[in-house]
């Protein structure tokens, strides 16, 4: 049995999502594939912050949070600096779930840089340091011999990135194609039913699909930030933000997406990267694609990622982009992918 002590940043949708994996699957986990993982340092912005050596109980910090929405009155050490708990070693795996930031990729990026260069192994479901780090963080993790996953960056927990990086290793990926943003095509989907775009929109708010502000969907930045980490992780580019060309779905109307159903073709936002010579280019953009397209079927909040290989053609994955437990199941897969390294 190899025990992992994890340090978990944030303890949002997706932070309480591991946390309920690990109080509900924890032991079979152990027994299943000797692998114990004890969360010893929880770590919020504003809800407190606590960390116990011998471990903390997720039934009791997940019951705290839904009694009274912080962790402040736990027991436990409580003044806590996460770079001092990176610092003096207190984990053996950073497990990042803190917001997005897309222009600085803080404060994830320094928790990351910290840990690697404490021999810490990190793993994280933020977007911002791996479309803005990931060669320099890939580099430092080689460097160290330390496990770097980020599995949940693209497509939560469905394993687009494991499986593209590790079972289709020996093909070459030619292009990528994916409904990588649920929200997007969620409305989009709504459109499909006669919703114009205004009331799609404000259906997507109010289920919690959409924020109150929802450029970061409908202009396609969220979209196109996975689909430059699909670029530079799986394509070996060197591409950063500005250079994924990006139209979002502000600009297609109720009577596009009927036109299109009539000829039995629907409106999708894709990501599409491919190779053009010995460049790499990325795009997000609306398509219109035929019913038989294998993304064509794709409704809802659903994600969808075609990857097209010389050796097997297309190989397509369906599942979820989103949800707490499906992001933190995400953090759970990188922690096994870890353990399986070392055992
Ligand atoms: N939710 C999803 O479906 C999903 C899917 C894929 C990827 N992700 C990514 O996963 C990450 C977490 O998402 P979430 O939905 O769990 O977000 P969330 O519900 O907003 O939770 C964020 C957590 O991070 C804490 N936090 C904020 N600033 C911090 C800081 N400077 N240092 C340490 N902790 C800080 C927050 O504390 P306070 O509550 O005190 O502010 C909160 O506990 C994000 O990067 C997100 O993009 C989420």
């Amino acid at each position: 049995m190899i025990t992992y002590r994890l340090l978990l940043v944030g303890f949002g949708a997706v932070g309480q999502g591991l946390a309920q994996l690990l109080r509900d699957h924890g032991d079979q986990l152990a027994q299943r594939y000797g692998a114990a993982l004890r969360l010893v340092a929880v770590c919020t912005r504003s809800r407190g912050s606590l960390y116990h050596a011998d471990g903390l109980d997720p039934a009791v910090l997940l019951d705290a949070m839904l009694r009274t929405g912080h962790l402040r009155d736990l027991p436990g050490q409580t003044s806590l600096a996460i770079l001092d708990l990176i610092e003096r070693q207190a984990a053996d795996v950073l497990v990042e779930a803190s917001p997005t930031d897309l222009a600085t990729g803080e404060p994830a990026t320094s928790y990351i840089r910290a840990a690697i260069a404490r021999r810490m192994h990190a793993v994280t479901a933020n977007k911002g340091p791996v479309a803005l780090h990931f060669a320099e963080l890939r580099r430092a993790a080689a460097t160290m011999s330390v496990y770097f996953g980020f599995e949940g960056a693209v497509m939560s927990g469905t394993p687009a990135l494991r499986l593209a990086l590790s079972d289709l290793a020996g093909c070459e990926i030619i292009e990528l194609r994916g409904i990588v943003n649920g929200t997007t095509n969620y409305i989009l989907t709504q459109m499909e039913q006669g919703h114009d775009y205004a009331a799609a929109l404000a259906e997507a708010q109010r289920l919690g699909y959409a924020e109150a502000d929802p450029a970061g969907d409908v202009d396609g930045h969220d979209a196109a930030a996975k689909a430059l980490i699909l670029a530079n992780v799986l394509m070996d580019a060197d591409l950063n933000l500005s250079d994924v060309e990006r139209t979002g779905i502000t600009g297609v109307t109720r009577e596009m997406v009927a036109e299109a159903s009539v000829a039995g073709d629907r409106w999708k936002l894709l990501a599409h990267i491919r190779r053009e010579g010995r460049r790499v280019r990325a795009s997000v953009a609306p398509a219109c694609l035929s019913v038989g397209h294998p993304l064509a079927g794709v409704g809802g909040v659903t994600n969808a990622l075609t990857v097209t290989t010389d050796l097997l053609g297309d190989v397509t994955m369906i599942g979820p982009g989103a949800g707490g437990v499906a992001t933190g199941f995400a953090l759970l897969s990188d922690i096994l992918a870890l353990h399986r390294g070392q055992a």
